[in-house]
Parts: C-alpha cells; sequence; structure tokens
C-alpha cells in the first residue's frame, strides 16, 4: 500500500487501533499526520488514542463476535493490535476472509498472546537460546516443573502480560501461593502457566526490529539496543543506547532476526533479551511498540511509533539513533478519576526534557498516567534527567 489518500473520503487509508493506551496514541498521531483515517477500540471509553482518532468503539476485544461486527462495520484495510489480549482466532479468520491485513500477521498474533505459543517457536522450532522452561497446568506439574528448572524460577500465567500473575519463587514451599497467584493473575478459566529458570543476566534489553518495504522488499532493520529496569515485572525506567559487547550485539541481531523473520508480515517489534557477558537469551517479544522504546521519542529521528506506522503503510524507514536518551515511568500513585498533575514547569525545566501525559480518564495507584524523557550526552546523564523530571510531576486529586 504506497497510495495514501484523504480521511473520511472514498480515498481513505482506514486504520484500526485493537488497544488505545498510551503507544496506541502515538501510533494513531503518526498515521494522522499522514492522512490516514483512524478508528480506536478499547475496552474503555476516552482511552488515550481515542482522543486523537477520528472514531472509536468500546468493546470487549476478546469477544469474537463484537471483533467481528466492528472490523464488518467500519472495514479498516489495516488492523493494529496494540494489546495482546484480543480475539487472535476471529483475526485470523479476518485475515483468511480477505477483510483485512492484521499487523505484523494474524498467526503472529496467535503466538505471542500466549507464552507457550512463542516460547515452543522461539526455542523449540528456532533452537533459540532461552532459560530453561516447563509448562504446567495443575500445581503438581508446577512442582515438578520447578524442580526440573531449578531454583530460583519465575512462574508466570501462560496468558498476561506486564507480570500480572508473576511470583520469583526460590523455594519449593513458595510454589502453592505461586500457584494461586498465577491463577488470580491469568486472563483464562484453564489454568496453565510457565516456570522459567532465573538467568543471571548481566542486563536485559529490548531489541526494537523493524520489516518494513525498500525498494519492495520486505528488509530488517534494528534500532540502537535499549537498557531497561524492571520492577515487577513492569517498566519503571528505559534508556537508549545500552552498551554492550561487540559480539553480544551481533548475537541479539541474529536472535531479533530470526523471530521477526519466522512471524512476518510489517511493523515494529520489541524483541526482550538478557543479556550476560558475549552470551543473549531470548526472553520474549512484541510484534507492536514496545513500552519500553517510548525513549525514541527523544533518541531517534524516526520514534518507534513513526516507524511503526511507515512499516505497516509500506514506507519507507530510518532506524538511526539522534542521540543518547532515557525515559521514566510517572505512575498515578492513588485511585481517582480525573486527576490533574502539578509540577510540570518544574519538570520541563529539568536539561533536555520532555513529558508525555497520556489522558488517561481513571488512576490507579500502579497505573502508568505519564512518561519523562530526557535527552543528553550519555545516558547516564540522561536517566538522572528522566528521573528527576518524572519526580517533579505530581498527580493530585482533582480539586472540587
Ligand atoms: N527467566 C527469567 N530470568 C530472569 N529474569 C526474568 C525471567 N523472566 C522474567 N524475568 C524478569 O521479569 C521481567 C518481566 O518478565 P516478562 O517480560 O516475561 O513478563 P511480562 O508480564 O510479559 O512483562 P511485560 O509485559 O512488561 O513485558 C523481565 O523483564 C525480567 O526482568
Ligand atoms: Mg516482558
Amino acid at each position: 500500500m504506497t497510495r495514501l489518500g484523504t480521511p473520511l473520503s472514498p480515498t481513505a487509508v482506514r486504520v484500526m487501533l485493537l488497544g488505545s493506551g498510551e503507544l496506541g496514541k502515538e501510533v494513531a498521531i503518526e498515521l494522522q499526520r499522514l492522512g490516514c483515517e483512524v478508528i480506536a477500540c478499547d475496552r474503555y471509553a476516552d482511552a488515550p488514542a481515542m482522543q486523537v482518532a477520528h472514531r472509536s468503539h468500546v468493546l470487549a476485544m476478546t469477544d469474537a463476535a463484537a471483533l467481528r461486527a466492528v472490523v464488518e462495520a467500519e472495514r479498516p484495510h489495516l488492523i493494529v493490535p496494540e494489546i495482546e489480549a484480543i480475539a487472535t482466532d476471529e483475526l485470523a479468520r479476518i485475515e483468511a476472509d480477505g477483510l483485512a491485513t492484521v499487523i505484523p500477521t494474524a498467526r503472529a498474533a496467535q503466538l505471542t498472546m500466549n507464552r507457550e505459543g512463542i516460547r515452543r517457536l522461539a526455542a523449540e522450532d528456532l533452537g533459540l537460546p532461552t532459560s530453561p522452561y516447563a509448562f504446567a497446568s495443575t500445581q503438581a506439574e508446577l512442582a515438578a516443573g520447578a524442580a526440573a528448572v531449578g531454583f530460583p524460577c519465575f512462574v508466570k500465567p501462560v496468558m498476561s502480560s506486564s507480570g500480572k500473575g508473576q511470583s520469583y519463587v526460590e523455594l519449593p514451599d513458595q510454589i502453592a501461593a505461586a500457584w494461586r497467584y498465577a491463577l488470580e493473575g491469568g486472563r483464562v478459566e484453564q489454568p496453565r502457566v510457565i516456570v522459567e529458570g532465573c538467568i543471571a543476566f548481566d542486563f536485559e534489553i529490548t531489541q526494537l526490529t523493524v520489516r518494513s518495504l525498500k525498494a519492495g522488499q520486505v528488509t530488517t532493520s534494528f534500532c540502537a539496543p535499549i537498557g531497561h529496569r524492571q520492577v515487577k515485572g513492569d517498566y519503571v525506567e528505559s534508556w537508549q543506547p545500552q552498551a554492550m559487547t561487540p559480539a553480544a550485539l551481533v548475537r541479539s541481531r541474529e536472535i531479533a532476526a530470526a523471530v521477526t523473520d519466522s512471524l512476518g508480515g510489517l511493523g515494529i517489534f520489541g524483541v526482550e533479551l538478557f543479556v550476560r557477558g558475549d552470551e543473549v537469551w531470548f526472553s520474549e517479544v512484541s510484534p507492536r511498540p514496545h513500552d519500553t522504546g517510548l525513549v525514541t521519542l527523544v533518541t531517534q529521528h524516526q520514534s518507534e511509533f513513526v516507524l511503526h506506522a511507515r512499516a505497516i503503510l509500506g514506507l519507507p524507514t530510518d532506524v538511526t539513533l539522534r542521540e543518547p536518551g532515557a525515559s521514566a515511568v510517572i505512575y498515578g500513585g492513588m485511585e481517582a478519576r480525573g486527576i490533574a498533575f502539578d509540577g510540570v514547569a518544574e519538570a520541563l525545566s529539568v536539561p533536555g526534557a520532555d513529558l508525555r501525559l497520556f489522558g488517561k480518564p481513571e488512576s490507579f495507584e500502579r497505573r502508568r498516567m505519564g512518561v519523562a524523557l530526557a535527552r543528553a550526552a550519555d545516558t547516564d546523564t540522561a536517566r538522572a534527567r528522566a528521573t528527576e523530571a518524572a519526580g517533579k510531576v505530581k498527580p493530585v486529586i482533582p480539586p472540587l
């Protein structure tokens, strides 16, 4: 698709976002800049991307019939998943029926929504290095699996994200609690978990990998590696570039190329890798922009959102790093609707700082409401600046 059109007219290129959070919002803005017609969907009204879209729909995207109905009503050219919890089997039928192109492919959405699908593909089909792992559908199977992979280990529901239902287990007597916690945090009725041996990494990275068309050929390009710090399975801070050995960088890109070649299609992928010295392990992959990649809003000529928008439209991309930078998450810190933010001027007075406030209608204690960004000559300075700027933004109870 290299011809673009006029929104709200018969020539419009219609793009439907499934998931309308902060990452979708930035993708929607980039699509708007190219004159696409943007239709934003999510489970709740006034989600961030809905606020910058032409139209929006509130629906349970895990409901196959509801998903089919909105696609038939809107007839998008492209369907762009922003989250994992989608009726991906229906996406596969929509793709097979020729109703729309699913980004990057319906199969990629199916494989990556379930840790079992992507882990078996990476480790068993592609032979990539991963943590030792086992799957379990009962507490007894989990106990056996944990004994096999060894302690300490991680227990995760196969369908969950952002650390939900995830436990770090040091001893066998913690297995029962990890099993119960996984059942609460998983998305499905049928309990199933993965237990993974712990990789003692030096650091972890997101290798953003773009599949885009250049002179009619699908080409794979790699952004500079993004380092990040996770707390309870949720990212709190990221920076780019992450320094690493030349051998580890080559290995990271080999792994990222293998996984993204196998998933196929066009768009950006966030390949999560663990690194120790020259050694690299595959952890997981998102076939879409990655939360840790918010840093690219200040570090790259084309952010991960520009790259995604361009790639899915069949346009050329440029992954060049412009300068080092960092991002630091701003949490709601409270349960309230329509919160306000103080300290924005102070945050933006930090040298090289920038800010995104996502506009989420409701704040929760650990909900990501915004992100501070900072540029600097090196990543240590950028991290300090981003953290300082984030700390100056104070969510406050709505004044009455
Ligand atoms: N096998 C492992 N060895 C060492 N650390 C791990 C392992 N598995 C997970 N972690 C740590 O926990 C974090 C979250 O794990 P993972 O990415 O699998 O969960 P997630 O719920 O999909 O998180 P997100 O959706 O935020 O990416 C990882 O980024 C890493 O810091
Ligand atoms: Mg992850």
